[in-house]
């Protein structure tokens, strides 16, 4: 089966945990796929395996955005997906984080997938499906996983939805996927004992995989989710009903 056969895909946050299980996912389905992360090698190494275009990009950059998205117009010429993976987490508590720090993960978090958003969307002319990347701290607050990254993700779940109002005469579909705990490198960054209580949090008892993300992704990103725009998608093994 071919989902994705002829489809132009420009994934960000692409050499992490997700968005390379995504990246592998969406080529094996037939897509020619974008590979935009901010790493040169890992970057290059990932787009030569899939067959993809190599994009070195910092989402937070509106000139590193725009030459990206540009340099896969110039191979593809029109893009059909865009999946906004790139992200990063800060697990500390409010009253711990400087406004710093703060800013940073609104940066990377929310203005990153603004930019991604406003320099894709013109290169979409036969319509396309935008993916962005929420999280289940996103819908019921920070506690193992910080005040500004929870507060972030809920800024990307309410962005989705202008998204989806904006281009939707533009034949384009925006909708949101909230992950649970995944088992990605992003979970490092949390102490020892907060990961081994992860699984217990969600009625499946255990965390996700990228795979099972990936999935999600194409089923947004094709067809098969023809009539949603604005939605969510909460893949959290049943942590967050
Ligand atoms: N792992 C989880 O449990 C979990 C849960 C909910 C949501 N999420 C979200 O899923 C997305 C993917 O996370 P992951 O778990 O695969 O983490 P990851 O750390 O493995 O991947 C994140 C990727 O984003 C890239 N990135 C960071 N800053 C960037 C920038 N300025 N420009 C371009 N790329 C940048 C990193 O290089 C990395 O490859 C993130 O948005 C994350 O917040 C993760």
């Amino acid at each position: 089966m071919s989902r994705l056969a002829d489809r132009t895909v420009l994934i960000t946050g692409a050499t992490g945990g997700m968005g390379s299980a995504t990246v592998r996912a969406m080529a094996a389905e037939g897509a020619h796929v974008g590979v935009a992360d901010m790493g040169a090698v890992l970057t290059a190494r990932l787009a030569q395996e899939v067959g993809g275009t190599p994009l070195v990009v910092d989402v937070t950059s509106p000139d590193s955005v725009t030459a990206g998205v540009n340099a896969l117009v110039a191979v593809r010429g029109t893009i059909d997906v865009l999946v906004n993976f790139a992200g990063i987490v800060d697990p500390r508590r409010m009253d711990e984080i400087e406004p710093e720090a703060w800013s940073r993960v609104f940066d990377v978090n929310v203005r990153g997938t603004w930019l991604m958003c406003n320099a894709v969307i013109p290169h979409m002319p036969r319509g396309g499906s935008i993916v962005n990347i929420g999280s289940r701290a996103g819908l019921v607050g920070g506690t193992t996983s910080g005040a500004s990254y929870a507060a972030s993700k809920a800024a990307v779940i309410c962005f989705t939805k202008s998204v989806a109002k904006f281009a939707a005469p533009l034949g384009i579909r925006a909708n949101v996927i909230n992950p649970g705990c995944i088992e990605t490198p992003m979970l490092d960054h949390f102490a020892p004992d907060v990961v081994a209580a992860m699984p217990g949090q969600a009625a499946l008892g255990r965390l996700g995989t990228p795979a099972e993300i990936a999935e999600s992704v194409i089923f947004l990103a094709t067809d098969a989710s023809s009539f949603m725009t604005g939605a969510q998608l909460n893949v959290n093994g049943g942590s967050h009903m």
